[in-house]
C-alpha cells in the first residue's frame, strides 16, 4: 500500500505545574481517594503564562519535526485538533505556522473536541492519496484549565493541559495508516458541551496562585453528564472498534497497542473488556495528565514512542471520543 498517511515523527509538551488531587481539595469539595478511585487521575498539568495553547502546539510540533528530520519550510500543511484556541480567529493553526517559520503551509484548526487528532489524521491522509510527497504537521492541543469552572467539582477534576503532534507523509511501504472511521451525532450535543466564552471573561490564569479561588474562570461554561457521557463513549467506541476489525478481517489479538483518548481509566477498562483487548495493550496517560481532550492522544502516542514500546510493524488502534459527541477510531501499521 502506498500513498497513505505514515507518521514519521512526534512530540509533545506539557505544562510544567503540576497540579494535584491534594491540592484540588482545597480548591472544592473532594478528595483524593474518590478522584482517584472514580478517574485513575493523580495529577494532571496546567498552562502558565508562555503555555497559551498554540505556544505548547508550536513546542510540541518542533520535536516532531526534529524526529522526521524535516524543517518547518518543507511543511505544506498545519491542521491542529483543539477546542481551546487562544482566538477565534486567527486558528491556533495560523500561529503554529508563524511560530515554527512554516511559511510554505497552509494552515487551519479542526474543532471535534476530544476526536480532534483522529479527524485531523483523516483529513490528511485523504490528501495523501493524492499527494503522496506532502508533508503535513498534525498537532492536537489545549488549555482546558483556562474554561473549566473551577467551582464545578463534577468536571474540574477531569482536565488538564498539554500539546501532542506528529508528522505524516504518504507511505512508500506497507507501513502507516490502514484503515479509519469517524461519526459524529449532533444530536446528543448537550450531554457534553463548552460555551464559547470570550476570551476576556475567562483569562489563562498564572497558576502559581493555587489555591486562590478566586482567581479562575467562574463561568459555568462547561456542561456535562458524566454517566450519560461514560456509557455513550464505551458503547460507541467499543462498536467503532468492533465494526473496523470486523470489515478490514483482523481480530482483535492482531492489535499489539491501543492508544486511546485519555478521558477516564474506568472507561478504557470498559471499552478493553468489551472488545476483548487485554488491559496490557492499552496505553495510558491519564494518571499523569488527566483529560486533555485532542491533545490526549498525540501526547500518549509521542510518549509510547520515545519509551521504544512501538516496534516498526505493529498493528495500532486509535480510538477517541468526545464532544458533539464525535467518536471514531484509526488501524494503523507502525
Ligand atoms: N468529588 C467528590 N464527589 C463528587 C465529585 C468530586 N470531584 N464529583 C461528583 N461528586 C459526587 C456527585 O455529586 C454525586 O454525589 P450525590 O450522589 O450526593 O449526588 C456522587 O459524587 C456520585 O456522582 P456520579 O455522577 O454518580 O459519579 P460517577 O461514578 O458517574 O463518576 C464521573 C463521575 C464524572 C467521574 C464519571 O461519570 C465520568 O467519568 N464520566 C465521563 C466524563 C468524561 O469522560 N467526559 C469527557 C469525555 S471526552
Amino acid at each position: 500500500m502506498t500513498g497513505r498517511a505514515k507518521i514519521i515523527g512526534t512530540g509533545s509538551y506539557l505544562p510544567k505545574r503540576i497540579l494535584t488531587n491534594k491540592e484540588l481539595e482545597k480548591i472544592v469539595e473532594t478528595s483524593d481517594e474518590w478522584i482517584t478511585t472514580r478517574t485513575g487521575i493523580r495529577s494532571r498539568r496546567i498552562a502558565g503564562a508562555g503555555e497559551e495553547t498554540s505556544k505548547m502546539a508550536a513546542q510540541a510540533a518542533i520535536k516532531a519535526l526534529t524526529m522526521a528530520g524535516v524543517t518547518a519550510r518543507e511543511l505544506d500543511m498545519i491542521i491542529v485538533g483543539t477546542i481551546t484556541a487562544e482566538m477565534v480567529m486567527p486558528s491556533c493553526a495560523c500561529l503554529v505556522q508563524k511560530e515554527i517559520g512554516a511559511e510554505n503551509a497552509f494552515a487551519f484548526d479542526v474543532s471535534a473536541a476530544c476526536s480532534g487528532f483522529a479527524y485531523a489524521l483523516e483529513i490528511a491522509d485523504r490528501y495523501l492519496k493524492n499527494a503522496p510527497d506532502m508533508k503535513i504537521l498534525l498537532i492536537g492541543a489545549e488549555t482546558l484549565s483556562a474554561r473549566v469552572n473551577w467551582q464545578d467539582r463534577n468536571t474540574c477534576i477531569l482536565f488538564g493541559d498539554g500539546a501532542g503532534a506528529c508528522v505524516v507523509t504518504g507511505s512508500k511501504d506497507e507501513n502507516g495508516l490502514l484503515a479509519s472511521q469517524l461519526y459524529s451525532d449532533g444530536r446528543l450535543w448537550q450531554l457534553l458541551s463548552l460555551d464559547a466564552v470570550p476570551r476576556r471573561y475567562c483569562p489563562v490564569v498564572d497558576y502559581k496562585t493555587i489555591p486562590d479561588r478566586d482567581s479562575f474562570c467562574d463561568g459555568s461554561a462547561f456542561n456535562m453528564v458524566g454517566k450519560d457521557v461514560f456509557k455513550h463513549a464505551v458503547r460507541e467506541m467499543g462498536d467503532a472498534v468492533e465494526n473496523l476489525l470486523k470489515r478490514e478481517g483482523i481480530t482483535v489479538d492482531d492489535i499489539d497497542l491501543m492508544i486511546p483518548h485519555q478521558a477516564n481509566i474506568r472507561i478504557l477498562k470498559s471499552l478493553a473488556e468489551r472488545v476483548n483487548l487485554p488491559f496490557e495493550k492499552v496505553y495510558t496517560t491519564i494518571q499523569k495528565y488527566g483529560n486533555s481532550s485532542a491533545a490526549s492522544l498525540p501526547i500518549a502516542l509521542d510518549e509510547a514512542n520515545r519509551e521504544g514500546r512501538l516496534q516498526k510493524g505493529d498493528l495500532l488502534l486509535f480510538s477517541v471520543f468526545g464532544g458533539g459527541f464525535t467518536w471514531g477510531v484509526v488501524l494503523l501499521r507502525w
